[in-house]
């Protein structure tokens, strides 16, 4: 109870904040202005503002966020000082117009970095300050015109940027007003001794040791004379500046390390514009070895060092008194450069007790050297291990081991150890990978790839009770649509091998002009998919639309498999296998057309009609219609039509599921898809190894586990596409992640009766997820059922387009 009073105690004050927040506002918010959380408008001229509305930094800690300010006829606005606009740093469009607007100062707009859009027109500005504009970062020009802007030296600023805003709309007509009371072109105008400035130092690089002495010369060009001004803050040597009449004189004293690479600055200015120039500084200087470190266990070990010298030092390292001669295995290495500071290693691979001792590192250039000396310590000698555990030696806790031999049992030691870890390392990854999966194969990376490795559900040839061995395609494997779907030769369907290739195999050969291609439907592992029009196809129709999927790269082997590919659809035909018509091979790419469904993949048209529909309408489809019961049912049917044509042919096709099949006008349904669905259905794959996706939610257990497929496991996976019709093509376990789904279904569970589905059907589910194949329905069994509860419902085909 307490703490339900609490969160309506909480909630009271949110509101009460809330309000008091608009009520504070509102109040700021002048009589002839409208005031909103973003905007800002005052337009009505009675009673009129005399200031800008001001907010407060309270106001701004109300999410009140102001991007537009708009003003227009008021009469006693006269200027924009330092702080009407302080706290506006969100501001993005400013209109000012129409007011009496004389002034605006030259910080105005110092915290409005974000303004991109400025609207002067119609106001009293006579001149106007480039300082003003410096800190701003607009897309265009401000917009002038209306004003009484003067010809004056003040405003020349003006015309020089108009020239270089190429996009400005009052580049060629913005006028002002000369001193006879004539309106000009802006364009036009040169005011006498009004000259933008200039600046040169000399010299602009100097190259000197430390602790000498420096002058350079900043002569400036420009009227009025512009200011000149040496910028030499925080600078280590000491600086003089010695200003003429158009010149500045620096002078350095005593040149410090510290100062080399150093950048000053020599900028002028006038009420024309701004310039600068460039003193650099060269130090030479003696190396120092700021740092030198006891050795670290990075990735190899490392004696880190620090060094500073102009020109950069040489290094030499010495070991026991002894010149270390660098090679692969011991060298130096520079990680990092820092102006003159450059932070490295003596990086050294494996080094054992023979490379203990004393490091000296010398660094040294033409202006001297230093050195430095530090003890290193790697390994024990063999036979000098403490009877505690070496911080150097995390792996083993064994009391002294004999000398030599017994040194190359502690490698083995920390050898296993070594693979045992990158073991558990390896191991948490996999599992990790695995559990993310599901979202991490979104995207192009689910390819599937044509020299895959093991056991792609659609590339491989099987033997029937055994994990395919080989990554050729052979001549036992078809596409349907576009999907490669190899041939099971079990020992139950056993056939003559190439019994699917008759000899006289005739594919037709289509004509590349007779092909019209009018838009992409998508892009698939293979290739892209376009809808087309075909002419000359049938003899009793001029022309008709087709899908035509192009093959990406026809590499010699890619060409082979294409025309194999080819014959063995045109072996293929069945009203519920999608119709391959032909190929098309004068040129590349290499074309295949098959028939056009219109209404794409089955997944899509049982989500665009089921309940869910309205999310994902997407304002094509007119009506949006739930599927009935009965629909449902004459789906299924035709599915399990073509299932029960592949087990006569022989082949499984290890990826049967909604998004593998097409829908057509009138609710006609066929096998077959267009080779995308590994690409927009990538979650609905659990990828193993490097390039194989397997689709485990529509698999059997002994797929799982086994690898085995055959007609059994097509027949499982018949189940789940009945199970995804009366879903409206809901994921199969969609509330699971990859491992959780491989735990369930090798565990025996089965996914649940659908809401709207009835008994009978989801008996008919059980009957295909026996957990033995052999006990499963028979594919002819399911298709008579599924027929015999269709006739039970009829059927009314016109609901649907
Ligand atoms: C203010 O609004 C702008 C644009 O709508 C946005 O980019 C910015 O993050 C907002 N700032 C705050 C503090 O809400
Ligand atoms: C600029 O605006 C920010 C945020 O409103 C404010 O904190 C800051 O004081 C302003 N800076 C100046 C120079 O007024
Ligand atoms: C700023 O003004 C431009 C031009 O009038 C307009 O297109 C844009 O929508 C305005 N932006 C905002 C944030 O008001
Ligand atoms: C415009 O500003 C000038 C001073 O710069 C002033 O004399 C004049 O009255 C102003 N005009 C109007 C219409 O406010
Ligand atoms: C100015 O704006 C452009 C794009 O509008 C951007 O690329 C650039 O970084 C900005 N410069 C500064 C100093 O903000």
């Amino acid at each position: 109870m307490d703490s339900n009073v609490g969160e309506y105690g909480m909630a009271r004050l949110g509101i009460f904040m809330v309000l008091v927040g608009l009520w504070r506002f509102s109040a700021a918010c002048p009589a002839s202005c409208t005031c909103s959380i973003s905007r800002i408008a005052c337009i009505d001229p009675g009673p009129g503002i005399e200031d800008f509305p001001i907010l407060t930094l309270d106001d701004m800690e109300m999410d009140i966020n102001i991007t537009d300010i708009y003003i227009a006829n008021q009469n006693r606005l006269f200027d924009i000082n330092d702080n009407s606009l302080k706290y506006y740093s969100n501001l993005r469009n400013l209109t000012v117009i129409n007011t009496r607007l004389t002034s605006i100062s030259s910080q105005a707009f110092n915290n409005n970095t974000r303004l991109q859009y400025l609207n002067l027109r119609d106001n009293n500005l006579s001149t106007l300050s480039w300082r003003t504009f410096q800190n701003l970062n607009m897309t265009s020009f401000p917009l002038l015109s209306g004003n009484p802007l003067k010809c004056v030296c003040e405003n020349l600023w003006i015309k020089l940027r108009l020239q270089e805003d190429v996009e400005s709309p009052e580049k060629e007509d913005l006028k002002c007003i000369d001193e006879r009371g004539r309106r000009k072109s802006i364009s036009r105008i040169s005011p006498p001794d009004c000259e933008a400035p200039a600046a040169e130092v000399s010299p602009s690089i100097v190259t000197k040791k430390e602790g000498s002495d420096v002058a350079a010369v900043c002569s400036a060009t420009g009227s009025p004379a512009p200011e000149i001004m040496w910028n030499t803050e925080n600078l280590f040597t000491i600086a003089d500046t010695n200003p003429l009449d158009m010149e500045s004189i620096l002078t350095l004293s005593g040149l410090s390390p510290s100062d080399n690479g150093r950048v000053i600055t020599c900028s002028v200015e006038n009420i024309v514009g701004q310039s600068e120039a460039y003193l650099q500084l060269n130090i030479l200087f003696r190396p120092t070895i700021l740092e030198l470190l006891e050795p670290l266990n990075l990735h190899h070990w490392c004696i880190p060092f620090t060094v500073t010298g102009n020109p950069k030092p040489e290094l030499q390292w010495y070991h026991q008194d002894q010149k270390l001669h660098e090679q692969e295995y011991i060298k130096t290495e520079i990680h990092e450069s820092l102006g003159s500071v450059h932070h490295g290693c003596l990086q050294l691979v494996n080094p054992t007790h023979i490379h203990n001792g004393q490091y000296t590192l010398v660094a040294r250039n033409e202006y001297g050297e230093d050195s430095k000396v530090i003890d290193a310590h790697f390994l024990l000698p063999p036979n000098d291990y403490p009877d505690t555990e070496s911080p150097y030696y995390p792996f083993t806790t064994d009391p002294p081991l004999p000398p030599i031999d017994d040194s190359v049992a502690v490698y083995v030691v920390v050898g296993i150890a070594g693979v045992a870890l990158i073991g558990c390392v390896l191991m948490v990854i996999i599992l990790k990978y695995g559990r993310n999966s599901k979202f991490g194969m979104k995207g192009s990376s689910s390819v599937i790839s044509n020299d895959d490795d093991s056991a792609s559900p659609l590339h491989h040839v099987s033997n029937g009770n055994n994990t395919p061995s080989s990554s050729e395609m052979g001549h036992d494997a078809v596409i349907i649509g576009m999907t490669k779907i190899p041939v099971i030769e079990n020992l139950q369907y056993f056939r003559q091998s190439g019994s699917m290739l008759k000899s006289d195999t005739f594919v037709q050969h289509i004509k590349r002009h007779n092909i019209v291609l009018k838009r992409e439907l998508g892009e698939g592992a293979f290739g892209k998919v376009f809808l087309a029009e075909c002419y000359n196809l049938t003899p009793d129709q001029d022309k008709i639309l087709v899908a035509v999927k192009t093959l990406k790269e026809a590499s010699e082997s890619g060409r082979a498999d294409f025309h194999r590919e080819a014959e063995l659809l045109t072996n293929l035909q069945h009203e519920h296998i999608v119709t391959f018509y032909g190929v098309c091979v004068e040129s590349d790419p290499l074309i295949m057309v098959f028939e056009y469904m219109k209404h794409g993949d089955l997944n899509k048209f049982l989500r665009s009609h089921g309940p869910d529909a309205v999310l994902m309408a997407d304002g094509q489809h007119s009506l949006m219609v739930e599927l009935t019961q009965s629909q449902m049912l004459h789906i299924a049917q035709q599915i399990a039509a073509g299932m029960v044509y592949l087990a006569s042919q022989h082949f499984v096709h290890r990826d049967l599921a909604t998004r593998n099949c097409l829908v057509g006008e009138n609710l006609l349904v066929k096998i077959g898809d267009f080779g995308m669905s590994r690409d927009v259905y990538s979650t609905d794959y659990y990828r193993v190894g490097g390039h194989t996706m397997l689709p485990i939610r529509w698999m059997p257990p002994e797929s799982i586990m086994y690898r085995r497929f055959t007609t059994e496991s097509d027949v499982w996976s018949l189940g789940v596409v009945l199970w995804e019709i009366f879903t409206y093509g809901k994921q199969p376990w969609y509330q699971l992640s990859n491992n959780e789904v491989i735990e369930c279904i090798t565990q025996g569970r089965v996914l649940q009766r659908p809401r709207s589905c009835p008994k009978e059907v989801y008996d008919l589910m059980l009957g295909c997820w026996q957990r033995e194949p052999y006990m499963r329905h028979h594919i002819k069994e399911i298709y008579s059922l599924l027929q015999s509860l269709a006739k039970a419902s009829p059927v009314y085909l016109d609901i649907l387009g």
